[in-house]
């Protein structure tokens, strides 16, 4: 990708983004992150894969109330904007969950359900082992109009682990769909052609989120000059004509497709590591990755509609109102942030940016 820094200094002025998926975490951890988040968005949908995970509506709500107290503490520069910051959230569907704490969620404001494959990626152990279990769930779903949002990887060991966003489509997506065809379906942090195809030749309810790492790099990035581990995510980097497939989705200006960072921090050292975490940081600097992103193919005139309107239009809630500022600007990115005891590494970590989030 050609950078743009030999172009004029450009600013681009756009509607408060949203950022339709992303891990917040708990305690320290959460309390390390959510202003970046918070900054840079209007809302994000909060990821319900917690150590218990948040399978009741109850547990959402405690969960939100801690969300906003440690963005009250967090004594951000400007925290009037970070205040402002809603928290949407989400419940982990398992193989038990009843209609009747869906109807209690979706009373409740909880937006979303979010599906994990059993032992598909982080805090998965609580997951699905069998789609036709959760088809009671899914048919309250469908009645409430409350979006399922879908890790859609199967889990099998003789899957090879690139194809399994592809064959959990074939398998299990195309089933779903046709079993419930009024359900609304976000299939979350695509990183295939196969998906985004899919995706854009489905109906008016079907979606999916797109993250700034799978529009800015392949999976070479994951081996160039030695493992890196802070470019293992799940689902994993694919080859260049996937990461292609996906800029090209996400730059179309197709309404169905929408930003969603799957910002997941994990302490420094336990990425690096003989069995490292999956996830990468990309909450600092989210919108600057994506800028950086739409440039590359002279697509910022679509950066709007994919941060700020798709979402919100799907999720059926009203659009931001605030509006925020990106400067094609080189800057450089810290080492590290603060993470309690631990280090947390950004993606671009010790490296520079090609735009600035500017206000
Ligand atoms: C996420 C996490 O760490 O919670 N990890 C990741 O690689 N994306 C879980 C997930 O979204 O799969
Ligand atoms: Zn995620």
């Amino acid at each position: 990708m050609s950078a743009s820094l030999d172009q004029k200094p450009f600013e681009i002025t756009i509607t408060r983004p949203d950022d339709w998926h992303v891990h917040l975490r708990d305690g320290e951890a959460l309390e390390r992150v959510v202003a970046h988040t918070a900054f840079q968005f209007g809302r994000a949908v909060v990821m319900p894969n917690l150590k218990p995970p948040v399978t009741t509506t109850e547990q959402a709500l405690a969960y939100k109330g801690r969300i906003l107290s440690a963005l009250a503490a967090s004594n951000h520069p400007d925290q009037n904007k970070v205040s402002s910051f809603e928290p949407l959230m989400t419940l982990y569907l398992t193989d038990t969950t009843a209609p009747q704490e869906l109807e209690r969620a979706h009373a409740a404001g909880v937006v979303a359900v979010k599906l994990y494959p059993f032992g598909a990626t982080t805090n998965s152990d609580s997951g699905v082992t069998d789609i036709r279990k959760t088809y009671p769930a899914l048919e309250a779903l469908q009645r409430l109009g409350m979006p399922l949002l879908i890790h859609a990887e199967v889990t099998d060991p003789s899957v090879d682990l690139f194809d399994r966003e592809a064959v959990f489509i074939d398998k299990h997506l195309v089933a779903i769909r046709k079993d419930f065809p009024e359900l609304k379906i976000v299939i979350e942090h695509i990183t295939t052609l196969e998906a985004a195809q899919y995706v854009q030749d489905g109906d008016s309810h079907l979606a999916a989120t797109i993250t700034a790492h799978h529009l800015l790099y392949n999976r070479n990035a994951i081996f160039t000059g030695g493992i890196r581990p802070h470019y293992y995510c799940l689902p994993v980097l694919k080859r260049e004509t996937h990461r292609l497939a996906l800029v090209k989705a996400a730059t179309s200006g197709s309404s169905k497709f929408f930003l969603g960072t799957d910002s997941a921090p994990h302490a420094a050292h336990l990425k690096e590591h003989a069995s490292g975490c999956a996830g990468c940081y990309t909450a600092f600097s989210a919108m600057e990755l994506y800028a950086e992103a739409f440039d590359a193919v002279g697509a910022m005139d679509k950066l709007e509609a994919f941060a700020s309107f798709n979402g919100a239009d799907f999720y059926g809630l009203p659009r931001n109102v605030g509006k925020i500022t990106l400067r094609r600007e080189s800057c450089q990115m810290p080492e590290s942030l603060a993470f309690g005891n631990a280090k947390l590494i950004p993606l671009r970590a010790g490296e520079s940016l090609q735009w600035r989030f500017v206000v």
